[in-house]
């Protein structure tokens, strides 16, 4: 049991048609009922940290979560760095004991994209840890990493397995139509798998990831606002295609918004149910309880990563 890369998880993941998923962390409640559920369903584990995570509950504490839920439920688990800006952050986090970064250069040109996720994999590499960077730009906020809806543009294909090629990246974020947050469809939602099997031809030993997968489940959006939340018009990948990316090289899945829904559904449930009650314990735990749900339901019918541990 203990801190591990995506090295032996991708390697898996990529004969295979199951992706491991990588989950958003920001408390206490979050760790535990994520572990918890990986625990349960014998499924590799990837948890991951933003630079808005690290600013709320600093890193010391998440890096000292993230250990104590491997003590405590002997699951391996690899610690990654979601959306690095820099190359300073991404070394602050190697140094840290993180043991995956993701440095995310996809608002640069090209050339300083490569630039930079070469340095990082540089460092990362020779301090024993895993690099995952980004091409192609996806539609909506990114930490630090703001991108323009209307500049959004596509994963090239070429480009691609030249920049693989360059930094010697372990796995490559692309976008093919997904977007962060809880908005990332207007209409009819649409992934480009050509464009992603294209990829996945020209580079076919290396993981791609897929950041923005969150369903977005109706039933989770009616109980938040069933009890005092506004969210409508929220709308995010159907379950059915993040199954099918996985067929295509996609061996890694990021998911916050869904867990973000999944908890502050059962917190606001508690809280209008119980209006006198003031204990913090009391509605933290049907949330972190929502979570350990939620990703239960995403490893086992959604990403397929039951007993591959
Ligand atoms: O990609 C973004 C993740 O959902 C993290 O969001 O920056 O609000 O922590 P955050
Ligand atoms: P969602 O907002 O769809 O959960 O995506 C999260 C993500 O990509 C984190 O990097
Ligand atoms: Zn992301």
């Amino acid at each position: 049991m203990a801190l591990v890369t995506t090295r032996e998880m991708f390697d898996k993941a990529l004969k295979s048609d199951y992706a491991v998923g990588a989950f958003n962390v920001n408390n206490m409640e979050i760790i535990q009922g994520i572990v918890e559920a990986a625990c349960e369903e014998n499924a590799p584990l990837i948890l991951q940290v933003s630079a808005g995570a690290r600013k709320y509950a600093k890193p010391a504490y998440l890096l000292k979560l993230v250990e104590a839920a491997i003590i405590d439920t002997g699951v391996d688990i690899c610690l990654h760095l979601d959306h690095g800006e820099d190359f300073d952050i991404c070394r602050k986090c190697v140094d840290d004991g993180f043991t995956s970064v993701m440095i995310d250069g996809s608002k640069h040109p090209f050339e300083e994209n490569i630039r930079m996720t070469k340095e990082v994999v540089e460092y990362a590499h020779a301090h024993g840890a895993v690099v995952e960077a980004e091409l192609g730009k996806l539609a909506g906020i990114e930490d630090a990493v703001s991108v323009d809806a209307r500049d959004a543009t596509f994963t090239v294909p070429e480009e691609a397995a030249e920049f693989v090629e360059k930094t010697g990246v372990d796995s490559l974020a692309v976008a093919i139509g997904t977007s962060h947050g809880a908005y990332k469809f207007k209409g009819k939602p649409e992934l480009d798998f050509e464009r992603l099997k294209e990829i996945h031809k020209l580079i076919p030993d290396t993981p791609l990831v897929l950041h923005g997968a969150s369903t977005v489940l109706p039933e989770f959006v009616e109980l938040c606002n069933e009890y005092g939340g506004n969210i409508p018009g929220a709308q995010g990948v159907p379950e059915d295609m993040i199954r099918e990316a996985a067929r295509y090289g996609v061996c890694k899945v990021n998911i916050d918004t869904d867990l973000r829904l999944a908890m502050t559904a059962q917190v606001r449930k508690y809280l209008a149910e119980n209006p006198g009650e003031f204990d913090p314990r009391k509605y933290l735990g049907p949330g972190r309880d929502a979570i350990r749900d939620m990703v239960v339901h995403k490893i086992r019918d959604v990403l397929g990563a039951s007993g591959r541990r």
